[in-house]
Parts: structure tokens; C-alpha cells; sequence
């Protein structure tokens, strides 16, 4: 089975041609390289000892998006391409938009014209905006999404959702991530921000290799065990392999919603802790004001993907530091070595 995957070199794309590869799926990708460097390429060789079929280019790129579908038989796309950086989308929205919508659909046009009908989408637990309840099941309100790339999120749903009403041949998989963190166990792969990272783990990666000095905790007066935001950190091992469970798990058209996190909700102060274990020396940080648009607490319910598709998560928050630890300290420079 041939598995197109979109935004295959960066972070989650990487390792789930890691998962796909070793599952024995012939994988094609396309990157523009946008946030992500072709030394992924090599590092997928090296764990895996197997190739990816890789264009390099814009999904807006229809002609692109018409060599690689006109050359490869592809019988299912997992779309992660896009943008993510939620600050950078209240400043960018008209990018943002146009990165993560129009992408979506000159793919999902192409996918239509060369009869490929199965899409696996990179949603996010932002959809579920101010969460209804606690923890968030797939039946929990959505919108109300306060930034456009939440609302890019929202919209893609929406979209792919329609596009099975009008068509039901069409079998649509979208997979709400919570927090993805960590990294492949060979320290090979791993998230490689550019610039200043804006989440918690690699900011705190960074400060226990001494590149930034310390970490800002934002509030510790929210209505939580310890007063820090609480978030359901889910290790990227464990996400990709729900991509491998969505394609066998999926079998008949329609449209399928799963939350992709482990459903344990920690602390910033509890990631800061487990990260000082992994990494075995003090993390130094300070409480600062609320970071604006935060929430207090998100976490998932998962029940329903190990029901239907027999997925859970199995690697633990010491997993995730440690994993991340691991990349951060023999690639401190990510992958410009
Ligand atoms: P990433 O930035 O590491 O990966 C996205 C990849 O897509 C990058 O390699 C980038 O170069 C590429 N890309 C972007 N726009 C493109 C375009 N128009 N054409 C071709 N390539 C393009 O991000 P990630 O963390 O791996 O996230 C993957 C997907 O999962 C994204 O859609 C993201 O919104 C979603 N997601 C991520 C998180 C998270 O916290 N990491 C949470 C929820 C959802
Ligand atoms: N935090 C800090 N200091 C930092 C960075 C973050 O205290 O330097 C705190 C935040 O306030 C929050 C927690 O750490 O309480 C996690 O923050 P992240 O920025 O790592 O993650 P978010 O939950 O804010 O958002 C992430 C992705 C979004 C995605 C969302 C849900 O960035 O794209 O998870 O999947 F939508």
C-alpha cells in the first residue's frame, strides 16, 4: 500500500514515515521545507535502512500535486503540511489561511481527480476551543477557536467533512493530536524548531542544554492541582503509530473523528520536574503573567480510538523527556549540525 505523506519532513511526518516504513507501507512525501531540513531524509534511511519516494514542493503546487499523483498509485494521503504556530497566525492570518486552506484544497482536488479517496488529517484538540468539558470526548462542542490557525483547523474539517456529504465514497480520518512531545528513540529524529521555540518542551530542551537561560512558567493562579496550565502531553512515538492504526483500523467510507492523547493531564511544573529527572541537573524558571489565549486544562478522553481502532498510548511523560532529551543533547543544533 502506497501512503502519500504531506509535510513528510517535519516533525510528526517524520516519525510516522518511521512507523509506516516499518509496517512495511511504501511511503511518498512532499515538504517545501518551510520548517523542516531534506537531512530528515538521511535520518529515515538510517533507522529504517529504507528510501522515501520525496518531491520536494508546495501542496499549492498543482502541477507538482499532478507529477506526484500522475507517477506514484497513491492509495491513501496523510496531510500534515502546514502551518502551526498559533502566536505567528494572529500576526499572519492571510498566510495562514492560505497555507493550510488552499493547500487542503488543491490536495483534496487532486486526490478527487486521480480517484484517491482516503484522507488522514493532522487536526488538534484547539478545535474543541474552551473545552465544554473535561476530558474532551469527540462529541464535545467545536469552534469558538480564538486564532486562525485554530480556525484553519476547524475550517479543514468542515471542508473535508462536506466533501463526504457531496461524495461517499470518500473516507475521511481526522485525528485531534492533544500535545505532541518527545522523540524517536535513536535520537535521530526529533522536533527542530526554528528560532525560539513557543512550546513548553522544546523551550524547556533548550534551557537544559544551556542555549536560553530559563524557562517562563505562564501563571501559576489557574484553577488546577498546582495553579499551572495542565495539558494531555501524548508522545509523538505513540501519535505516529495512530496514523498506522487509522489506515488498518478504517476500513469503510465515512468520516471518522479520534482524539490522539494519552489522557493523563500534567502540569507545566510536572513537565519541568520529569524533564530535570531525564536530564539530571535543575531546570531554572520563573512564573510570569498568563500567556494570552492559554486555557487552564485540556486532556482527553481516548476511549474511543482504542475501541475502534485499537490504539492506545503506551510511553509515559519520563518516555517523553527522556526521548527528548535524548535528540536535544546529540543534535543541540537540530539538524543544521
Ligand atoms: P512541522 O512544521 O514540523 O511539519 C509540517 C511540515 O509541513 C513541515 O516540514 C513544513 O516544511 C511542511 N509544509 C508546510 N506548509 C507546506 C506546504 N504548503 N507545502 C508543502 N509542505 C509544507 O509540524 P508538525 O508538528 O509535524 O505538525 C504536523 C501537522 O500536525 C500540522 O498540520 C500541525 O498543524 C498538526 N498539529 C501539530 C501539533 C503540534 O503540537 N505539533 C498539534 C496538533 C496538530
Ligand atoms: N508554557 C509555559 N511556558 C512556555 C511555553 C508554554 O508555561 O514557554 C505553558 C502554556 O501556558 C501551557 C503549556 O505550557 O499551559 C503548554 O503550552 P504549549 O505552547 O506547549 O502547548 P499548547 O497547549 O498551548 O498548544 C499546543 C500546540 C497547538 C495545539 C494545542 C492542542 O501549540 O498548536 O497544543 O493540540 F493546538
Amino acid at each position: 500500500m502506497k501512503i502519500l505523506v504531506s509535510g513528510g519532513t517535519g516533525y510528526i511526518g517524520s516519525h510516522t514515515a518511521v512507523e509506516l516504513l516499518e509496517k512495511g507501507f511504501e511511503v511518498v512525501a512532499i515538504d517545501n521545507f518551510s520548517n523542516s531540513s531534506p537531512e530528515v531524509l538521511n535520518r529515515i534511511k538510517t533507522i529504517t535502512g529504507k528510501e522515501v519516494t520525496f518531491y520536494k514542493g508546495d501542496i499549492r503546487d498543482r502541477d507538482l500535486l499532478e507529477k506526484v499523483f500522475s507517477e506514484q498509485s497513491i492509495d491513501c494521503v496523510i496531510h500534515f503540511a502546514g502551518l502551526k504556530a498559533v502566536g505567528e497566525s494572529c500576526s499572519k492570518p492571510l498566510e495562514y489561511y492560505d497555507n493550510n486552506l488552499y493547500g487542503t484544497l488543491v490536495l483534496l482536488e487532486t486526490m478527487r481527480k486521480y480517484g484517491c479517496k482516503k484522507i488522514i488529517f493532522s487536526s488538534s484538540a484547539t478545535v474543541y476551543g474552551t473545552p465544554e468539558r473535561l476530558p474532551l470526548d469527540e462529541t464535545c462542542k467545536t469552534g469558538g477557536t480564538t486564532n486562525p490557525y485554530g480556525t484553519s483547523k476547524y475550517f479543514q474539517e468542515i471542508i473535508m467533512s462536506d466533501l463526504y456529504k457531496a461524495d461517499n465514497e470518500w473516507t475521511v480520518v481526522l485525528l485531534r493530536y492533544f500535545n505532541p512531545v518527545g522523540a524517536h528513540p535513536s535520537g535521530l529524529i526529533g522536533e527542530d524548531p526554528k528560532g525560539i521555540p513557543n512550546n513548553l518542551t522544546p523551550y524547556v530542551a533548550k534551557v537544559a542544554v544551556g542555549q536560553l537561560p530559563k524557562v517562563s512558567v505562564y501563571g501559576s493562579d489557574y484553577d488546577t492541582p498546582d495553579g499551572t496550565g495542565v495539558r494531555d502531553y501524548i508522545h509523538v512515538v505513540d501519535l505516529a503509530k495512530g496514523h498506522v492504526a487509522a489506515i488498518d483500523g478504517v476500513t469503510h467510507s465515512g468520516v471518522y473523528v479520534y482524539n490522539l492523547g494519552t489522557g493523563n493531564g500534567y502540569s507545566v511544573l510536572q513537565v519541568i520536574g520529569a524533564f530535570e529527572k531525564a536530564c539530571g541537573h535543575p531546570i531554572p524558571y520563573v512564573i510570569t503573567g498568563r500567556r494570552d489565549g492559554d486555557i487552564a486544562a485540556c486532556y482527553a478522553d481516548c476511549s474511543k480510538a482504542k475501541r475502534e481502532l485499537d490504539w492506545q498510548a503506551n510511553l509515559t511523560i519520563d518516555d517523553m523527556c527522556g526521548s527528548l532529551w535524548n535528540w536535544q543533547s546529540k543534535n543541540p543544533n537540530g539538524y543544521n549540525k
